[in-house]
């Protein structure tokens, strides 16, 4: 059998950071009350000159280091991203001649909101064990700031920029135990951007390319759903809470982060959060949260690490690592 195993982690924040209290300026809105109802205190905005690319190749670049893998052994490249440089070629395709891994080898994007990156890390293991690949680039790397009503205290709040990426190599032993992927498209309307390329301004009266969200019904949700899939992931794979070491959760708010850690009985203490100070980077939001923790040594290898996502379509998924 072949397997996965993460080689090494980056990540990449924007450097203007911008605290709650800079949101109460054109918004009506406080400090206290985004962070007890979310628990974000700052996130990071892009410059207007950095495109998704720029922060995805940071962030790549970190990751590649710490892997001690160079460009040029790299042979797929998986970007999860709804915030593309452009509409096509894409955004790994530009990410590939930028980081100079070799012309012929795989590389493509990956829409699946804030489960993104959940996704392609699915994919790329699925590469790995049927030998279409031998080392794999995935990256989420999101700049939801381009696609924010800053006029909506209900979104503008949440969101934030940034890119996180793992390296992931051919091993016999696992790495990435199992994933679990889902999609559910009939609530659609309660979390979307409802403009695209195929579907102009006209036809939807005016409404423009940014974030709409039913907040609490998401949330609502979200709780419910992440809590089964939490619960469905440790059952398949005939697992204990007790043999969890991190929880690594989408970074979207820390009550569901709370809530699902708590059907797992997990102390916050073993919860990898940054909502904090990265607030909700879509796709982005757990490759870094999980390089932050890398990073500062609480992840150790061998530590068996929980991933899980909730997104727009609605999506869902879940990722269990032995790191
Ligand atoms: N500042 C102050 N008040 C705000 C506000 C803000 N930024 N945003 C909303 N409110 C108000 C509402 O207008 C409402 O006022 P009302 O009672 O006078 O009508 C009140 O606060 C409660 O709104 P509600 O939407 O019920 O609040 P909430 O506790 O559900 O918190 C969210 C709102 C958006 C923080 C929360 O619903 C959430 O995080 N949802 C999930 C979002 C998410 O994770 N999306 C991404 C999934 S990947």
């Amino acid at each position: 059998m072949i397997y996965s195993q993460i080689l090494g982690t980056g990540g990449y924040l924007p450097e203007r950071v911008m605290p709650n209290s800079e949101l109460e300026q054109w918004v009506e809105t406080s400090d206290v009350w985004i962070r007890e109802r979310t628990g974000i205190e700052s996130r990071h905005i892009a410059a207007d000159d950095e495109s998704c690319s720029d922060l995805a190749l940071n962030a790549a670049q970190q990751a590649l280091a710490a892997s001690g893998i160079s460009a040029e052994d790299v042979d797929l490249i998986i970007l999860a991203t709804s915030t593309p440089d452009q509409v096509f070629p894409s955004t790994a395709t530009r990410l590939q001649q930028r980081l100079g891994v070799p012309a012929g080898t795989i590389a493509f994007d990956v829409s699946a909101a804030c489960s993104g990156f959940i996704y392609a890390l699915d994919i790329a293991n699925r590469f790995i064990q049927t030998k279409g690949a031998k080392t794999a680039l995935v990256i989420g790397a999101e700049i939801f700031s381009r696609i924010l009503n800053w006029e909506d205290r209900g979104t503008c709040i949440l969101f934030g920029d940034g890119a996180g990426a793992v390296v992931l190599g051919a091993a016999d032993q696992p790495g990435i135990i199992s994933t679990q992927l889902h999609a559910d498209g009939r609530q659609e309307s309660l979390l979307n951007v409802p403009w695209g390329v195929s579907q102009g301004y006209e036809a939807l009266q005016g409404v423009h390319g940014k974030v709409t969200m039913k907040g609490n019904e998401v949330f609502k949700v979200a709780v419910r759903t992440l809590g089964q899939l939490v619960t469905d992931t440790l059952q398949t794979n005939g697992m204990e809470n007790s043999d969890i070491d991190w929880l690594i959760p989408h970074q979207a708010n820390i009550r569901i982060m709370e809530a699902t850690a708590k059907k797992l009985n997990l102390p916050m203490e073993r919860v990898v959060s940054t909502v904090a100070t990265h607030g909700n980077t879509s796709a982005a939001s757990i490759p870094l949260a999980l390089n932050v923790a890398v990073r500062d040594g609480r992840i150790k290898r061998n530590d068996v690490l929980l991933l899980e996502a909730f997104g727009a379509g609605f999506t869902w998924g879940s990722a269990l690592i032995r790191y």
